[in-house]
């Protein structure tokens, strides 16, 4: 099993798209998948269609130590599973040891069964996120294609980079994606020229672009791939999936 993480400290910019739609198409590409949500917003459920707020989930697995095969629930996309999230859950009750998610998934074999797990991060640099990045082979980092959102990815990477040598020196950044992208905007070009030379060009993902039916299928329940194939959001996660397939 690989584990990608889905991670910037800013929220809003496509971390929660990136995982549903990334996941489904590594689905449909014939990986089995895994998605665990670390953000207590618990967004990811939505776009994979349950309405309902679940019993138990992650969250509560690290007070608990309950074998997480389960409370994972199998969706109604191809090969893809969901280890949702516990609305709401108070962090402050989850101990400060960053190993405990490894122990859980050690535990549960999850090795066995996925050939990808996906984790879904929430925008703050907590316990949570240590947990994910001690267990997480590679990192994806969406940003934003707009000025505001390029502010701070340096500082981000810097941070990222210090956190993941503590916990998981064999961390690989797969690299900053950027997302809600418009080509027709020269400044947009000019911000992906800018992340390039920032962070050197091997490390910058191909972009996302802009698409209100990302927005749209979230509402729907259901990955854009299954929505219609033929959407720009689509088409763009993917040529992701396909990038990232060959980097593994
Ligand atoms: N490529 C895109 N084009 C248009 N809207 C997008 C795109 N990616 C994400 N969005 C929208 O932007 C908002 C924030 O995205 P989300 O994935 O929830 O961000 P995060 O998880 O980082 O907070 C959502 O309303 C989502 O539908
Ligand atoms: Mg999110």
């Amino acid at each position: 099993m690989k584990t990608i993480l889905i991670t910037n400290r800013k929220g809003g910019v496509g971390k929660t798209t990136t995982s549903v739609n990334l996941s489904a198409w590594l689905g449909q590409m014939g990986y089995t998948v895994l998605i665990i949500d670390l953000d207590t917003q618990s967004h990811v459920q939505y776009g994979l269609g349950f309405a309902k707020s679940f019993k138990s989930g992650i969250h509560k697995a690290f007070e608990t130590k309950q074998n997480l095969n389960e409370l994972i629930h199998e969706t109604s996309f191809k090969n893809l599973f969901l280890l949702p999230a516990v609305i709401n859950y108070p962090i402050n009750k989850i101990k400060q040891d960053d190993r405990q998610l490894a122990r859980l998934i050690r535990r549960s074999r999850l090795k066995d069964t996925f050939d990808i797990c996906i984790i879904d991060t929430p925008p703050t640099s907590d316990i949570l996120l240590s947990n994910a990045l001690a267990i997480s082979d590679y990192a994806i980092v969406p940003v934003k294609t707009e000025f505001l959102g390029l502010i701070g990815v340096n500082q981000f990477l810097k941070i990222f980079y210090t956190t993941a040598s503590k916990v998981n020196p064999k961390l690989e950044l797969l690299g900053i994606l950027p997302t809600m992208y418009n080509k027709s905007m020269s400044e947009h070009q000019d911000m992906i020229k800018f992340i390039e030379k920032k962070v050197g060009k091997s490390r910058v993902l191909k972009p996302i672009r802009n698409d209100i039916k990302l927005s749209i299928s979230f509402l729907e329940g259901k990955p854009i791939s299954y929505l219609d194939k033929r959407y720009r959001g689509s088409k763009d996660y993917e040529k992701l999936a396909k990038q990232i397939v060959k980097r593994l």
